[in-house]
């Protein structure tokens, strides 16, 4: 009975553990970099609906809430598994939910006069956060192997997996924080703001599900991942976490006009 209660455990920590979406760093870094964009008028009023929070602290709401049950209803928001190859549109989808409707709901919400401050606030934090899951490729992965959860590598002899790496191990074997890693990001004019702010949730989607067969394909499993993959792949985890931000930023100006 005891044995069976401590497998159970670990299996519940295991899995507590893989559906992590970027870490903390990844979603500061995101939001911070949204902050250098926002208009004046968005800030302010971010600013009241949050009581004087930030952006970049409630990024990591929807997960910190996830250990919550009364939050189980949100769990299957932070991802979407089309199959490959098909459209989002075509794909089945899950009827409790997915990335991208939760996204264009909690778009609905802020936009609508009827809903409550704190029903807005709470949909805000879920979007600022849901925006940057949208730009991990594996988070438009594929359901059989949970995004990648499942494919187990090594990150500088570290057990991990393919997921993870993407998420947090990457970001945080920089040893920076997430204001240093938002510096280091391109901004104007080497990089187009407009261009990249060009699109909606489906093209967006579209684009990371594209770089999903990328990364799937960057390892073998049980591949020992070091400074090589680091080298080949840190400029797209950058670009990625760039655009996150820069559209995350289109996204709220859009809603606090
Ligand atoms: N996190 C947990 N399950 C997932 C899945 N099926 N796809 C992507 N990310 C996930
Ligand atoms: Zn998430
Ligand atoms: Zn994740």
């Amino acid at each position: 009975m005891e044995l069976k209660r401590k497998i159970l455990m670990l299996a519940l920590v295991i899995i507590a553990n893989t559906t992590f979406a970027y870490g903390p760093i990844g979603h500061r870094t995101i939001a911070k970099i949204a902050e250098y964009y926002l208009t004046d008028t968005a800030k302010e009023q971010i600013i009241e609906l949050l009581d004087g929070d930030g952006i970049v602290i409630v990024s990591t709401y929807a997960d910190e809430i996830k250990s919550d049950k009364t939050y189980d209803y949100t769990q299957m928001w932070h991802y979407v598994n089309a199959k490959d190859g098909e459209s989002y549109e075509h794909s089945q989808k899950n009827p409790d939910g997915d990335l991208i409707s939760a996204i264009n709901k909690c778009v609905e919400i802020l936009k609508d006069a009827k809903s409550s401050k704190e029903e807005k606030a709470f949909r805000l934090k879920m979007l600022v956060h849901f925006i940057g899951d949208l730009h991990q490729p594996l988070h438009t992965g594929r359901a059989e192997d949970m995004g990648g959860n499942t494919i187990k590598v090594k990150w500088f002899k570290k057990s991990t997996n393919l997921h993870r790496v993407w998420d947090s191990d990457m970001l945080d074997s920089k040893k920076m924080s997430y204001t240093e890693i938002a510096e280091t990001m391109k901004r104007p004019p080497y990089i187009n703001i407009d261009e990249v702010a060009k699109g909606n949730v489906i093209s967006w989607y579209n684009e990371s599900k594209e770089l999903s067969y990328v990364v799937y394909n960057s390892v073998k499993p049980n591949e020992n991942l070091s400074y090589g993959y680091n080298y080949k792949y840190y400029p797209l985890m950058k670009e990625r976490i760039n655009y996150a931000g820069i559209r995350l930023a289109k996204v709220l100006n859009e809603i606090f006009k």
